[in-house]
């Protein structure tokens, strides 16, 4: 038995879609997460950045003792997740691995789209890994880097409608049946994904497989804590308390947020 926490990092609020997803799947387990709100966006910044700003929440992550560390950004899990799991023992489980295998397993007519940040896109990290699991399918990789400042700006229902309805504009054009929320961030606005996305594309959260994929992990590792009581869950920042909190009460559907700061 390890009564030890899951840890988990993102760049906002956008990670706390992923706490959502592993409290629902392991009810007993404690998490504690820190969205590194003071620098979001990474997508925009540069592969040292990223990989400098990730490490210092790993390295807070790792002095509360956690037992794993959940990526819940996937920009960092494109570029800094390999290099930062030579250097630490906890295991480091990442969202794009999971977000493809979910799209790959979707996909019937094997034509994907997905969005994500700058960076994720450049490094073709979906496409990779997609095509890892069949070669036969085509990514089409969008880069939206204009919607994680409004999510995090909380700029409310309208804002959003329009900006995705520029964005996914030439998407609906192509012929998808699967499209890729590429960025934590995103299925915080999923219900104006599916107003302004075309019928009949599946949308696929990377967060519902990564939640499976670390219970998996936990269990063949023996990492499952006591099963007496609810899990713990403590959240950090290193931005607005405020701002996290009536934010992270919108996600995680909970009275109240109660996020310290860093
Ligand atoms: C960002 O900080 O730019 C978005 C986080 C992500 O890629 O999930």
């Amino acid at each position: 038995m390890d009564n030890r926490p899951i840890g988990l990092l993102d760049s906002g609020v956008g990670g706390l879609t992923v706490v959502k997803k592993i409290i629902a799947k392991m009810p007993h387990e404690s998490t504690i997460f820190i969205g590194d709100n003071a620098h979001v966006p990474y997508g925009d910044k540069s592969k040292a950045e990223i990989i400098a700003l990730t490490k210092q929440s790993v390295n807070f992550l790792l002095s509360k003792n956690v037992k794993l560390i959940v990526f819940a950004c996937n920009t960092a899990t494109a570029v800094a997740m390999n290099a930062i799991q030579k250097e630490i023992e906890p295991q480091i489980i990442g969202v794009i691995q999971s977000g493809a295998l979910a799209a790959a397993q979707a996909t019937k007519n094997k034509n994907v789209a997905v969005v994500a940040t700058k960076m994720t896109v450049s490094l073709n990290a979906y496409q990779k890994e997609i095509q890892k699991r069949d070669s036969q399918i085509v990514v089409h990789e969008i880069a939206a880097p204009q919607i994680v400042p409004l999510i995090e700006a909380d700029a409310g229902h309208q804002a959003y409608v329009s900006a995705l309805q520029e964005l996914l504009l030439p998407i609906n054009k192509l012929d998808i049946d699967t499209l890729v929320l590429g960025c934590t961030h995103y299925p915080i606005i999923r219900s104006e994904f599916e107003q302004c996305l075309k019928p009949k594309v599946q949308i696929i959260d990377p967060a519902d497989q990564v939640a499976q994929y670390t219970y998996n992990v936990m269990k063949r590792d023996g990492l499952f804590g006591s099963n007496s009581n609810d899990g713990a869950h403590e959240y950090y920042t290193t931005g607005d308390v405020r701002m996290f909190n009536e934010l992270g009460k919108i996600v995680l559907d909970e009275q109240y947020v109660s996020a310290k700061h860093l």
